[in-house]
């Protein structure tokens, strides 16, 4: 068995420029008239099953109600979500507070998204999402790179875990091509660790994918690595997390790689202040420092106290459920409903 950890849970992927296709560029123009209409949205693709779709839908609401707990307590926050701000964005400064409310004002631009039953129409900025990686057709060559007929894009496999799903939860990127929706790739083995979970979904999982890979997430929760507020609600924070990264989100980044991710990661990039043009980045940049920010307002929301250490204890009745989500192992990914 690899036992060697994945390098990256969650990436970004960029991708490598490429011609722009004027068919395609033309019909897209075509539709964005129409659709127009109809306000952004995000499109659940064919790779997904309906239960799988069902599951997402559900998450997709779970998140878009997170994100808007999180834009209130942006805009008007009381002492506790004041110091959840300074804990993920560092002391208040006018460049980080700028760039993190625009992200978090695409994020609820996201929050009011409908669903797009079909791909044809789908315009630059909603998102499409896929639950498997079967269109990647591999192109062997000197940089090696997978094509993705449905974005008209070549991949680099600067990380192949993160194309082929090998090391990743989730991964999203944006396509050069303006025309083109933002992409989320939902990794099919965390898809199945997800919904196997989660209570409505348990007995309708058809068999197991890749459940090698989620014996390695896992390792990964039950290590020491993670704090309980990082386990909490685990696949809709990914989410939010993977929204952050598209256009709409303002393409937030994984800064530091695999240092960017976590309670305690985001707690050190809180306070990095760098010039504009260093091209160093902060908080404001960092997409789980967003995903954080929003399920710990949720938390918080609902009566929680959230500590510095990244830790949380829920009011009395909800205790039992606390414990469950507080708990070192992956039994805490059962609590990803909001209670
Ligand atoms: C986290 O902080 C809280 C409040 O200061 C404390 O009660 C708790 O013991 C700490 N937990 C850990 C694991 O450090």
């Amino acid at each position: 068995m690899d036992t060697k950890r994945p390098t990256n849970l969650i990436t970004i992927v960029r991708s490598e420029r490429n011609s722009l296709s004027f068919a395609m560029l033309f019909v897209s123009i075509l539709f964005l008239g129409l659709h127009a209409l109809g306000g952004n949205a995000y499109h659940l693709d064919n790779s997904c099953t309906d239960t799988q779709k069902d599951f997402l839908r559900q998450g997709f609401l779970n998140a878009f109600n997170m994100i808007q707990y999180a834009n209130l307590a942006w805009a008007t926050p009381n002492p506790a979500q004041q110091q959840l701000k300074q804990w993920l964005f560092g002391p208040d400064d006018v460049v980080t507070r700028i760039r993190a409310g625009q992200t978090l004002g695409g994020l609820d631009r996201i929050a009011g998204y409908g669903e797009l039953d079909t791909a044809a129409g789908i315009q630059r900025d909603d998102i499409r999402v896929y639950c498997n990686t079967d269109r990647l057709k591999f192109k062997a060559g000197v940089k090696p790179k997978f094509y993705d007929p449905d974005s008209q894009e070549l991949l680099s496999i600067t990380d192949t875990g993160g194309i082929m799903c090998s090391g990743s939860l989730a991964y999203a990127w944006v396509p050069t091509n303006p025309a083109m929706p933002s992409i989320i790739q939902i990794c099919p083995w965390f898809l199945e660790y997800g919904m196997e979970k989660d209570p409505q979904f348990q007995s309708r999982i058809e068999p197991g994918i890749v459940a090698r890979l989620a014996l390695k997430l896992d390792e990964y929760i039950t290590g020491k690595w993670y704090t309980p507020i990082d386990l909490f609600g685990l696949f809709d924070k990914v989410l939010v997390h993977e929204m952050t990264h598209t256009r709409a989100g303002m393409e937030t980044h994984d800064v530091n790689g695999f240092g960017g991710y976590g309670w305690k990661a985001c707690r050190k990039l809180s306070t990095v202040r760098e010039p504009v043009t260093s091209g160093i980045m902060g908080p404001e940049r960092n997409a789980d420092t967003f995903a954080l920010f929003v399920s710990a307002c949720n938390l918080q929301s609902r009566g929680a106290m959230v500590q510095e250490n990244g830790t949380f204890t829920l009011p009395p009745a909800t205790k039992a459920k606390a414990r469950r989500a507080m708990a070192p192992n992956p039994s805490a990914l059962r609590a990803r409903r909001p209670f």
